[in-house]
């Protein structure tokens, strides 16, 4: 059983990162175990930015979006001098083991950390581009999703106003899952997602046909990781001749405060997390499946490529 342990949050901020440290602290208080918090992800750890938690640290911060402890992509924890350097100063505080809330790059760090240095590490996945192999959900992909269907539903009022066509671009890096599954809850017409091909003269040819038997207006979501929205919204403009604008929502959907699931999500993979590192567990990510929490290998979630579920894709085509 370890007696002290650390939590930290890396990459993207998420909203729900906050729900999860402070499951996480408040768990591991619960318990006897100390619990440091490490400020702006790696870079903390090397720069010697860490204090001990209180209960009363993690309060008032459940709905809040970002991450009150701060969050980074560190350069220097890609190299092997600065992850000796981050387990000396945990060593040095006499933490035992790490709790890391990231996306797919952290996780990824987290798991060549813990090959070398044989520290245990429990990782959770948060970030909104819900891309974590393993994982049916990610910390704050709910809340992203509500953001950019409200931004759809305001931009179907303009939309049909005008009779325009609308391109929103949306996040996710390489995954098309905020796009599909905003796209599908926000009644778009069109969803672009890198994992599957797209003919944007087949589609523009469709939109035409759709305006000649009266359709008002047509939307269409672009996943960042599928093309830009500036150039295919002027491709479309071009090909269509229809009036046509683009909307890009950038870090506005990586805001706000966690939906009910993203807390409530964020708090049981936080419980579990600090209850595993505790007991001395490792290499271990806590994520969802069929609505469960479980536990997947941190090595084989870093080193699969999750895939966006078929049906979504099959359903969204079904109801355009
Ligand atoms: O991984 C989360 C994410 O918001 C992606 O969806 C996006 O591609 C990227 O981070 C943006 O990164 P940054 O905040 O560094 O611009």
């Amino acid at each position: 059983m370890l007696n002290s342990i650390a939590v930290m949050t890396s990459g993207g901020d998420s909203p729900g990162m906050n729900a999860a440290v402070r499951a996480v602290t408040r768990t591991a208080l619960h318990a006897g175990v100390k619990v440091w918090g490490i400020r702006g992800g790696y870079h903390g750890m090397l720069d010697e930015d860490m204090f001990e938690m209180t209960s009363k640290d993690v309060s008032d911060i459940i709905q809040r979006g970002g991450t009150f402890l701060g969050t980074a992509r560190c350069k220097r924890f890609a190299t092997p001098e600065g992850r000796m350097l981050g387990y000396k100063n945990l060593n040095d505080r006499g933490i035992q083991g790490l709790v890391v809330v990231g996306g797919d790059g952290s996780l990824r760090g987290a798991s060549i950390f813990s090959k070398e240095t044989g520290i245990p590490i429990v990782g959770l996945p948060g970030t909104i581009d819900n891309d974590v192999w393993g994982s049916e959900y990610t910390i704050g992909s709910d809340t992203a999703a509500n953001t950019i269907i409200d931004a759809i539903n305001k931009l179907r009022d303009t939309a049909s106003a005008h009779r325009r066509i609308i391109v929103l671009e949306v996040m996710g890096r390489n995954s098309g899952y905020l796009a599909m599954v905003a796209g599908i809850s926000g009644g778009s017409e069109y969803i672009l997602v890198p994992e599957e091909e797209y003919d944007l003269d087949e589609i523009c040819e469709d939109m035409k046909e759709s305006y000649a038997k009266g359709k008002r207006y047509i939307l269409m979501v672009v996943a960042e990781g599928a093309g830009k929205g500036n150039e295919i919204g002027k491709i479309v403009a071009e090909k269509t001749g229809l009036d046509t604008r683009v909307s890009k929502l950038g870090h506005i959907q990586r805001g706000g405060s966690p939906t009910v699931i993203d807390r409530v999500n964020a708090s049981r993979l936080g419980e579990n997390a600090a209850l595993a590192i505790i007991s001395g567990l490792s290499d271990i990510v806590f994520g969802f499946d069929r609505g469960h929490v479980v536990s997947i290998n941190l090595h084989d979630a870093v080193n699969n490529k999750k895939k966006l579920n078929p049906e979504f894709m099959r359903l969204a085509k079904v109801l355009a």
